[in-house]
């Protein structure tokens, strides 16, 4: 293939070449190749650029991006690169047009939206009119390819910033959950492009331990439900019996991709005059037509994408609106089986649905227990529920569940010396059951205090009997109630926060983790507006300088937010 003299140029190098070498040239030529097979208009950089500069950028909600940025980061730095490291909350936009080199790795969030730290920046390069013809970057997105729209936020970023002028130096690399691989080779890509040609980039230790997205295998042990008769919520605790390898850490939540409702694909079945037995190719697998419908394909609240391509399909105009695919059907019927296996085709996969593993490793080992709320929501005054939390609060003893963990890497339990403060109205108390149990079984000496809130005491007060033994017995050392609707106006946790704003200053002034659970709106803004209250008048501060204290605290990883 190769033509003399190159040939011989190429055997001089490699014969006197050492084993390192050897790597190192393997890999760069890797590098190049996949530069040029995405043809991105990638520019390789000629041997000789000297570049001493970079910013590295990272947009994460549970802290993989953030974990991939640090270690590039310090990648680079050990290359000889000087890197300004930043979370894209707290980089500042206006020195975007001032960047020479900027690298971003950031992950997609909800339906391929950014993460809400990578939202500011979005916005602003989305927004305005800016000329970026200085700037040389690259994008590392992250992902999981069960999701219909995969890395859609790094996508976004990626092409808009070269709309604003911006040279794309290394291919866009998207990466599923198994992301070391992917990762380092596009680290490797970066830092050959940055290199001085002088060869002195370290070369990449074979990655020893891939990330991979598995599936595990639970057995529903028991399905109780915590609220008690008078209550208008439904609260499931479930536990499941796993595995072994499932492991997980108090912080971390499990995936459940849910079924649809057996009645409805039969109804669907009916209406398309199909027959559920026959068998279909699947993504690799040969299964029928009932089990597609029943336990692969999102069938209800079709996206608005989905809904144009369903027009095009019977060929009728369709308001654009998320709808039922049951209810197109019987609306905008389709014409025969062969347009039935057109719309098959654009369905989506149902995506995971997320819940904070509520469980210890140490106080219940072999089991996961997870606390679901029963999503109830109305539509033309019909009383309708949330697909996987109905799925899980019918779901009964002895099913088997499949189900995979998702790492938090930021929402972690401090040393055991360190005092905690948790803060879990509602479900948002998942996780700090599983922080207490865990301290309590491994007997950590820091102090815990936890806030929790619902509707009504007699009714609503979740894992009551385990929070009063873990008064009684020390391991909490505070416990602070919010129950809502127990007297004519409204108390809720960031009331108590305030209630107790001394104590609470003193337990933060002297180091304590800050932790927040639960619903995004309107609970964590209240807390955080509450917190910074706190903080400016037990600590004698300014606005400006109580928001400076809370940016320190998250630096700190000592302020920590899961909250959906
Ligand atoms: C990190 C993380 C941790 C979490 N931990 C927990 C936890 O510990 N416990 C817990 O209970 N939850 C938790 N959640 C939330 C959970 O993942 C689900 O989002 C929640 O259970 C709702 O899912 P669902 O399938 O029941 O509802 P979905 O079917 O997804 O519906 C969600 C919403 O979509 C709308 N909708 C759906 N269908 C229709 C329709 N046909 N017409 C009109 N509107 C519709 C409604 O507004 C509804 O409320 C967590 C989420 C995250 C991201
Ligand atoms: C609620 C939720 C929604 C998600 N939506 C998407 C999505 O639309 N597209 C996608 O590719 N990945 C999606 N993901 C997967 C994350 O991007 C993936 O888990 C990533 O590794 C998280 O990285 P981070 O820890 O840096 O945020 C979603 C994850 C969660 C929890």
């Amino acid at each position: 293939m190769l033509a003399e003299p190159k040939l011989k140029t190429f055997q001089e190098l490699i014969t006197n070449a050492s084993r390192e070498e050897l790597i190192w040239m393997n890999g760069f030529l890797a590098g190049l190749v996949l530069g040029e097979s995405h043809g991105n208009g990638v520019e390789v950089a000629p041997p000789g650029l000297k570049v001493n500069k970079i910013s590295v950028l990272f947009g994460t909600e549970t802290g993989n991006s953030k974990k991939l940025a640090t270690e590039f980061a310090a990648k680079a730095k050990k290359a000889g690169v000087n890197v300004k490291l930043s979370g894209l909350d707290q980089y500042r936009l206006n020195d975007l047009p001032k960047e020479e080199y900027l690298f971003i790795v950031m992950s997609t969030q909800g339906d391929g939206e950014p993460p809400a730290t990578a939202k500011k920046f979005y916005d602003h390069i989305f927004q305005n009119k800016l000329s970026l013809n200085k700037l040389k970057f690259g994008v590392l997105a992250l992902g999981d390819t069960s999701y219909p729209l995969f890395c859609k936020a790094g996508e976004d970023v990626d092409h808009q910033l070269l709309k604003l002028g911006a040279s794309r130096i290394v291919p866009l690399q998207k990466c599923d959950t198994d992301y070391t691989e992917e990762a380092n080779a596009w680290f490797f890509q970066v830092l050959n492009v940055l290199a001085d040609g002088n060869g002195n980039v370290p070369v990449p230790a074979a990655s020893k331990k891939h990330k991979h997205k598995k599936n595990y295998s639970g057995i529903v042990i028991s399905n109780t439900n915590l609220n008690d008769t008078g209550s208008g919520k439904q609260t499931h605790h479930i536990e499941l019996a796993i595995e072994d390898g499932a492991d997980y850490e108090p912080g971390d939540s499990i995936g459940i991709v849910p079924h649809n409702k057996k009645d409805i694909v039969t109804n669907i079945l009916a209406l398309a005059g199909a027959d559920g037995e026959s068998q279909i190719d699947y993504k690799g697998e040969r299964i029928s037509l009932k089990q597609i419908l029943g336990n692969r394909l999102n069938i209800v609240h079709l996206p608005e994408r989905v809904v144009k391509k369903y027009s095009t399909i019977v060929k009728q105009e369709i308001p654009d609106t998320r709808i039922d695919l049951l209810d197109l059907l019987r609306i905008y019927p389709v014409k025969d089986e062969s347009q039935f296996e057109k719309v098959l085709e654009i369905l989506e996969p149902i995506v995971p649905r997320l819940y904070s593993v509520s469980s210890s490793p140490e106080a219940h080992s072999g089991e996961v227990h997870i606390t679901v709320a029963l999503d109830k929501f109305n539509v033309n005054a019909e009383e309708k529920f949330g697909l996987c939390s109905e799925y899980l609060s019918k779901i009964e003893e002895e099913t088997e569940l499949e189900f995979y963990v998702h790492k938090n890497l930021q929402f972690k339990l401090p040393a055991p010396e360190r005092d905690v403060i948790m803060i879990g109205p509602g479900t948002g108390i998942a996780p700090f059951r599983s922080f207490i149990a865990q301290r309590d079984a491994t007997g950590a000496s820091g102090r815990n205090w936890l806030f929790f809130g619902d509707q009504h005491f007699t009714s609503d007060f979740l894992y009551q009997t385990e929070i009063q033994n873990w008064v009684q017995t020390g391991v909490l050392s505070n416990v602070s109630l919010a129950f809502s609707r127990d007297q004519q106006w409204k108390v809720y946790v960031q009331h108590k926060m305030l209630e107790h704003s001394k104590e609470f200053w003193s337990w933060l002034s002297g180091g304590a983790y800050l932790y927040v659970c639960g619903a995004k709106e309107p609970m964590s803004k209240d807390v955080e507006n509450t917190l910074l209250l706190i903080i400016s008048r037990q600590g004698g501060k300014s606005e400006a300088d109580a928001l400076a204290y809370l940016e320190q605290l998250k630096d700190e990883g000592r302020y920590l937010k899961d909250v959906y």
